[in-house]
Formats: C-alpha cells, structure tokens, sequence
C-alpha cells in the first residue's frame, strides 16, 4: 500500500506544484526551480517512523505523510522554492498541527502556510467547501490560531529563502465523528458515505483511477430512521429526473471535484451486492453525496485499483471528450 501511494503520487506530482496558495512577487524564479521541484517528486516517499525527524531539504521538498510526529525543517540555502509537507490520516481523522517555532524571516517572501486541504497544480481539495480560513500564512511567529482540518488530509506549504532559518511542528490526528469529504489511500477500501440526515455535499476521492462499486445505498428514500421502507432498486439517471438527492459516480483530472465528469448519477434503496462496477480511468476517482437534508441518506463504496488492461475498456475515461 505504502508502495503504491507512491506511485500514485509520482505519477500525479510529476507536472510539479503551481504554487497557488503562496503570494510573492516571486514567482518567475519559483518557476526557474521548478525542474528540481519536480525531481523531488519523482522521488517522492513517505515518512518512515518520524517521531522525530529533520526534513531533508533537498529530498523532502514534495513530502507526503501519514504519520503522527515532530518534524523539523532547516533551510540549507536562501533558494525561494516552495515546498510541501502533504499529511494525510485514516477516513475518519482529523489533522492537528503546531508549530512549536517558526524562525522564518518575512523577507524575499519568506512564508509557511497551513492550509486546510490539498493543493496541487493549482487545484484545491476540498474545492466546494472552501472559504479564505482554510489558509493561515504566517513568518516571523507561530500562527496564532489552533489548526485542525476539516477532514482527512491538510498540508503545509513554505518558502524558507534564509540558509539556517526554519521551523518545526508537530502532527497529531484525532477522531472526526462526522466526516464529510474523504481522500482515500491509494485506491483500496470499502467507505459509507452519509448526510446524517443534513443538506449539503460530501465526497470520496481516491487520487487514483478506480473500480467503483456500489455495495448499499440508500439515497433519497429515507425520511425517517427505523421506517422499513421499500427497495426501490438503483435508480439511474437520477439527476435527469429531476431527483435532488443523488450520488454521482465519476472522475477529476485534478483534486479539484466540482470539475468532475459524471458516469452516472444514481438513487433509491437497494441493498443487493454484485452490481456491475463502475471503472474510473481518471487521475481521481470521485463520487459524491448530493443531500437537501429531507432525507437520511447514505450510500456505501468499495473501492479497488483499475488494471492497466483495463483502462482502455473503462466506463468512463477522463478528459476524451475535450479530444
Ligand atoms: C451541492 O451540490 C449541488 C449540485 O452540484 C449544488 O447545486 C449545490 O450548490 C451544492 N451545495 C453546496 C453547499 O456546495
């Protein structure tokens, strides 16, 4: 598993970061170093046991890491370049980080970043749901607010162009009772979807093509719990006939899944296992949770990787209609 992240990451990271989030006037000589950015990537890992660990400059610069633990980042030149320390937890976790010091100058844009989500090649996850709180800057000092994400995965950007400054934090992951938008590992797992009877949107997304399939779901049924209500079968084509409860399976070129090309969107009550998989040939698999909050709405997926021989025949391949 932690293999394949690895590739899914290098494969998904070798166009390199636009640094969106991070302001400056900088950015023809962040470009300039873009090539060794993208080396980094290629050579992205993951953390080991890094309960305490220093950031090698030069080789953790795209960092992605599933782990609790202090880390500590040292400048080794005065390099503008931005870098990423990509945190990721189990589905139903949130991200705590703190920096315990910041000794970075505000000079030639000197920054860290907390950022409430993924960004990558200019893209946002969770893109619907965000809002300017989802970014702290800061330099000179620690961020003076308490930092906990959203949901499953957060980041931290910085630019350190002062040989010796830096800065350490520590990550923590907590139980998220709710959680709303996921990001799976890799592409392996079975997750439940659910509006808790709430409007609104929650999605999955696996940064991966994936075989989806649907194993219970309950959408747009459900007024009250504890009511047995009558399976209705998968309805498909849910959005066409006018239903506003639905889930949409799909795919992103990107993290950004209000961009999502739709396979089907689909509703009901069905209990029945062995439907016919969905085969998702796109950078990201999403599926999303459409909610009016009048129903108690869930719906339950197993995702599993999509075989190279498999790709050509998918139920749906991203970006072949803007061919
Ligand atoms: C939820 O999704 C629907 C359909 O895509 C959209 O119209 C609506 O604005 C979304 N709601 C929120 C709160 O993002």
């Amino acid at each position: 598993m932690k293999g394949f992240l690895c590739f899914v990451l290098t494969v998904l990271l070798s166009d390199g970061i636009n640094c969106l989030l991070l302001p400056g006037k900088d950015y023809g000589r962040l470009k300039s170093s873009a090539s060794s950015f993208s080396h980094s990537f290629t050579r992205a890992r993951r953390l080991p046991i890094p309960t305490h660990r220093v950031i090698d400059p030069i080789e953790d610069c795209f960092l992605v890491t599933s782990e609790e633990g202090e880390l500590f980042f040292k400048s080794a030149s005065d390099e503008p370049s931005v870098c990423g320390i990509y945190m990721i937890a189990d589905p139903d976790k949130r991200i705590q980080v703190t920096f315990n010091y910041v000794d970075v100058p505000c000079e030639n844009g000197g920054l860290v970043a907390w950022v409430d989500g993924w960004e990558l090649n200019g893209q946002v996850w969770p893109a619907d749901a965000w809002d300017d709180d989802r970014v702290v800057e800061s330099c000179d000092r620690r961020p003076q607010r308490k930092l906990v994400s959203h949901q499953n995965a957060a980041l931290i950007q910085y630019r350190v162009p002062a040989q010796g400054k830096g800065f350490a934090v520590t990550i923590r992951h907590f139980r998220n009772a709710r959680p709303c938008n996921v990001m799976l590992f890799g592409s392996e797992g079975v997750y439940t979807l659910r509006n808790h009877g709430e409007s609104g949107n929650c999605s999955v997304i696996a940064v991966s093509p994936a075989i989806v399939r649907v194993l219970d779901l309950n959408v747009g049924q459900s007024l009250k719990r504890d009511i047995l209500d009558m399976e209705t079968g998968t309805i498909h084509r849910c959005t066409k006939r006018g239903l506003q409860d639905y889930v949409e399976i799909g795919g992103a070129s990107g993290l950004d899944h209000t961009k999502m090309e739709v396979l089907d969107s689909i509703c009901g009550l069905d209990s029945k296992e062995g439907r016919r998989p969905a085969y998702i040939a796109c950078e990201d698999t999403v599926v999303r949770l459409v909610s009016t909050g009048q129903y108690h709405n869930s719906v339950t997926l197993a995702f599993s990787p999509l075989p190279m021989e498999d790709i050509e025949h998918s139920d749906l391949i991203c970006g072949l209609n803007s061919l």
